[in-house]
């Protein structure tokens, strides 16, 4: 080692102590560099669409699959959609020891003493990144094993200190994995949700309802006195809930459970079979909320009518034990199902993700949902599939690299991520020949590609017109304007959905005004990128009723400068 180099591993050890004085959470981790994180300090990440591989469909949201590593796509992505986002759903891998998992390119294996850093450096760049990216009521869901659950929970709580976090248990292998002292049966998925705020949706378990009597019947006193508001009549009429009355005077004692009206209306009152008045477990300021829960019934014993309670919603358990998760048979036979030559290790249960994207996004029929350790696109096929069930219009990102997990059968975005959600959004035969019918959807392919910029803290003049040149894909991301439609040396046009953008390249605005009436003509919305060596430079001289003015490249730049901060 030279003298050089030794003063640098000293000033890098000093700048890790510092770094530790100021943690006080217990967590103590070397920050590992990493090629991919150092290459952004003097290149750019910008995407570029592979368009052989657009599928497109009248009147559908557009979904983006990236390839590449997702350090870059994610900064790309901060660029695009921050505050974007209403769910990153995500299964890094776990960290095994197995190879599965490369750091700067080489395996990690169980006897790098160094093995918990490079994950969790590994994970922290990637997911500083990725909460920018999530709206003000956005969640987080990370899946992970015992490997590194419980170094992960512990940045996480670093790293989200405004926001909930939840383990959940899911039983994905209930046939346990060979182990010394204990048959593995289990993983985790750890949801972080914004303090204070209730973003989880309620369960359906329509297949196994709760129904109990509406009248209070729990053991204790609990007497019409302990709750007045509890008392008042439901009324029936033809065997139907036609109101409710007002609660009952404490001088009123009814005669009986059902007390029949002259008009046929029977009035039911919580009376239990000893004739103690009790009370409704709803007050009568409340009742009416569940009123589509209730329903009559006859009591034989006691020949009178009652009110029952059929609870279908409940709050998620936090231990996931259906038969569903299994992530053989729903991942890897399932996936094989699709595409039948396809290895891939370890997809997770189509509805392992299903559930979790939709305890989030369930009433959520807009929403984007993020996935930047996509594999063979599970999170895709759960969106598509939701959007199926409930006529939503949800749309994903899926960013996944293109390692080669199936010898010589092309990388895992091509091989298998790619065909498996064309197969999903054209329809497929499955194994027994059966035609699997299409959800229609939209796929846009990009691949992330890197622009010099020599430094990004002092970046030349020529450096910030190549950007300008590389940028136009990911600014037609940005507006979801994905379809381009011109380009020669001056400008670039794209279009979709009914909205248009534009960026003119060049300082010499010679031909600006041409291409302001040509972009005026078509009446469209327009967001119109002119180059700037600065800020707001043109927004007041070329914006009008169609066309709004943005600057390029400067805020692209500081976007990168503010994530390299980090
Ligand atoms: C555990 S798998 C995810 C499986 C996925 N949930 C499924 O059901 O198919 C993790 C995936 O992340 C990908 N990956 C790992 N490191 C990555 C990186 N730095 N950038 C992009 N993708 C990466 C791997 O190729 C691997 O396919």
């Amino acid at each position: 080692m030279t003298e050089k180099d030794l003063q640098k591993e000293i000033a890098d050890l000093q700048a890790q102590i510092r770094k530790l004085q100021k943690n006080n959470l217990g967590l103590v981790f070397e920050d590992k560099t990493e090629d991919v994180v150092v290459q952004c300090e003097k290149n750019i990440p910008v995407l570029k669409e592979v368009k052989t591989r657009r599928i497109t469909a009248k009147d559908q949201s557009n979904n983006l699959l990236i390839e590449g590593d997702n350090y870059h796509a994610l900064s790309v992505l901060n660029y695009t959609h921050k505050k974007n986002i209403d769910l990153i759903y995500i299964d890094p891998p776990y960290n095994t020891g197995a190879k599965n998992w490369k750091y700067n390119n080489d395996y990690v294996d169980k006897e790098d003493e160094y093995r918990h850093s490079k994950w969790l450096s590994f994970m922290r760049h990637r997911v500083n990144l990725a909460k920018n990216l999530l709206k003000d009521d956005g969640v987080l869901i990370c899946a992970i094993d015992e490997n590194e659950q419980a170094h992960l929970s512990v940045l996480f709580e670093q790293m989200f200190p405004a926001y909930d976090q939840y383990t959940i248990v899911i039983i994905h292998n209930p046939g346990g994995t060979q182990g010394n002292n204990f048959h593995s049966s289990h993983e985790y998925a750890i949801f972080l949700v914004p303090k204070n705020k209730t973003l989880i949706g309620l369960q359906d378990r329509t297949d196994n309802p709760d129904v109990r009597p509406l009248r209070d019947v729990s053991t204790g006193n609990h007497l019409r006195e302990d709750a007045k508001n509890c008392f008042y009549p439901i009324f029936v009429k033809d065997g139907k809930i036609i109101g409710f009355g007002d609660v009952c005077d404490d001088s009123f004692h009814p005669k009986s459970a059902n007390v029949i009206r002259k008009d046929g209306v029977i009035e039911i009152y919580p009376i239990d079979p000893s004739g103690n008045e009790r009370k409704w477990v709803f007050a009568r300021q409340t009742v009416e909320s569940i009123q589509n829960e209730l329903a009559v019934v006859e009591n034989r014993n006691r020949k009178i009518l009652d009110i029952v309670r059929t609870k279908t919603m409940f709050n998620y358990k936090t231990v996931w034990t259906d038969g569903k998760y299994n992530a053989n048979i729903f991942g890897t036979k399932l996936l094989r199902e699709i595409l039948p030559n396809c290895d891939f290790d370890f997809p997770k249960s189509l509805y392992t993700v299903y559930d979790c994207v939709f305890s989030v996004v369930g009433h959520r029929p807009n929403a984007t949902i993020l996935d930047f350790f996509a594999g063979s696109g599970t999170t895709g096929h759960a969106v598509l599939e939701m959007n199926k069930k409930d006529g939503g219009n949800r749309k994903f990102i899926l960013c996944t690299n293109n390692e080669n997990n199936n010898e010589g059968n092309g990388g895992i975005a091509e091989s298998v991520c790619y065909p498996r959600i064309k197969a999903i959004i054209k329809g497929y035969k499955n194994k027994r020949n059966e035609k699997v019918k299409g959800i229609e959807s939209n796929l846009y392919y990009y691949k992330t590609d890197l622009v010099n910029i020599e430094h990004l803290h002092k970046i030349p003049d020529e450096a910030k017109i190549r950007v300008t040149y590389q940028a136009g894909e990911m600014i037609a991301v940005r507006e979801d304007t994905l379809n381009e439609v011109e380009k020669n040396e001056w400008w670039q046009i794209f279009e979709g959905d009914g909205r248009m953008t534009a960026i003119y390249f060049k300082e010499d605005k010679s031909k600006l005004v041409e291409l302001i009436e040509k972009l005026e003509k078509k009446k469209l919305p327009v967001a119109l990128y002119i180059f700037s060596w600065g800020k707001n430079e043109y927004k007041g001289e070329y914006s009008s009723a169609h066309i709004q003015v943005e600057d390029i490249p400067e805020p692209i730049l500081e976007v990168y400068k503010e994530i390299n901060r980090l």
